[in-house]
């Protein structure tokens, strides 16, 4: 009998610590409140158009992002694209380029920053298999990531905050763990998760304070509630047999890699269901070698920037000024009013360094940065070479 006023203790003791480990966790998301979530910092996810906003009164944002690293090749495409090319509002065009460490050339990312134009994060090692990525863990992600970030304003001589964005290699999501590093280290968006349901109408940006009603392409998706974290969703292409594709690149039925006409239209036909739709975010994410190895697509690419470039309600911008604008959303005849963004200009002291040796590959690597030259080749756990 002398126990019984034992069990009551012990179990108000269990409830006690078992809330405290549940705080430690994170918690499951909710259906969305509509009431409760409300702009700048929270977005239900859905086709609705921020700020209830006509589609005519809509800016039609269109996203071109190059992944990968940037080097003495590919910056030759970039400047292509990119030099002298104004929208309408006679604003500099914006493009977003997810680096990935290996082989970058910080002086052409300062170069690129120097420009205008959006610098993001896609891993230190970008390494193999997928599987790494899938079954990463928040500890991964911040030494791939959220290390990252103080690695590139480090050898680009670029401000940390200026980096936002991230997208995972082989758009593998890893659940809920890019968002908690995102959180981490305040970080903006993700611009990973393909959706193939939500195309027409197309899918805008929402935060992950509550359940999101995107389509799964790559498990595990985030299911926690990550308040004021962004989802940039890749809404899919359709391909000539209508099959989606999330990176232009990656599209199968494409037509003739020669034939710029038909690429012109294929390119076309895409971007209309969005400009005649809900004018949701349109996506042309693509590598650079794809443009470089088909000059057809890479003219057709560019006959389509001149195209957007003459239309009166159609902006080429960075992914970041994307959420900016949903957070903050305004009718296009103000958003042309608007003066254009100025960027404070990030000096380079131009230095080679080399041969770096690499820990993790026994390999002697070249870096071409903006500061001092590091001890050994910059990698995960190392990411400014101090060691
Ligand atoms: C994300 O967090 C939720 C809530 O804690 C959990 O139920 C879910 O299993 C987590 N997802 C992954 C892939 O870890
Ligand atoms: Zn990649």
């Amino acid at each position: 009998m002398k126990w019984t006023w034992l069990l009551p203790l012990l179990l108000v003791a269990l409830a006690a610590s078992q809330d405290e480990s549940v705080e430690e966790e994170l918690s499951l998301a909710e259906n969305c409140d509509q009431e409760a979530c409300q702009l700048p910092n929270c977005r239900c996810s859905s086709t609705d158009i921020p700020g209830n906003l006509q589609a005519r009164d809509t800016p039609q944002f269109v996203l071109f992002t190059f992944d990968d690293a940037i080097n003495v090749l590919n910056i030759e495409t970039y400047r292509s694209l990119l030099d002298n090319r104004r929208n309408i509002n006679q604003c500099p065009v914006g493009t977003t380029y997810y680096v990935s460490h290996e082989y970058t050339n910080y002086q052409l990312v300062n170069e690129l920053y120097n420009k205008g134009q959006e610098i993001a994060l896609h891993s230190i090692s970008h390494r193999t298999p997928q599987t790494y990525w899938q079954e990463a863990d928040v500890e991964v992600m911040r030494r791939e990531f959220g290390d990252q970030r103080q690695q590139i304003a480090h050898f680009a001589n670029i401000p940390t905050d200026a980096v936002k964005g991230v997208r995972m290699p082989f758009l593998q999501m890893t659940g809920n763990a890019t968002f908690q590093m995102m959180t981490e280290f305040g970080l903006e968006y993700d611009c990973s998760w393909p959706t193939v349901t939500y195309i027409d109408p197309g899918l805008w940006p929402y935060t992950l304070d509550y359940a999101s009603i995107q389509d799964c392409v790559v498990p595990p998706c985030p299911s926690a509630s990550i308040p004021g974290k962004w989802v940039l969703p890749m809404v899919t292409w359709r391909d000539l047999n209508g099959s989606p594709c999330a990176m232009v690149d990656g599209c199968f039925a494409v037509p003739p890699l020669n034939d710029e006409d038909a690429w012109f239209q294929f390119i076309v036909s895409n971007f209309e269901r969005h400009y005649l739709g809900n004018r949701a975010p349109f996506g042309f994410f693509i590598h650079e070698w794809y443009l470089a190895t088909n000059q057809a697509v890479l003219r057709a690419t560019v006959r389509f920037m001149d195209m957007l470039n003459n239309l009166h309600d159609v902006f080429m911008v960075n992914s970041a000024d994307v959420i900016d604008w949903v957070k903050n959303p305004i009718p296009v005849d103000e958003y042309v009013k608007q003066p254009c963004k100025t960027i404070q200009s990030s000096q380079c002291s131009a230095t080679s360094c080399g041969p770096l040796h690499s820990v993790h590959n026994s390999m002697d690597y070249w870096m071409q940065i903006c500061t001092s030259c590091p001890q050994s080749y910059p990698w995960i756990d190392n990411p400014l070479g101090q060691n």
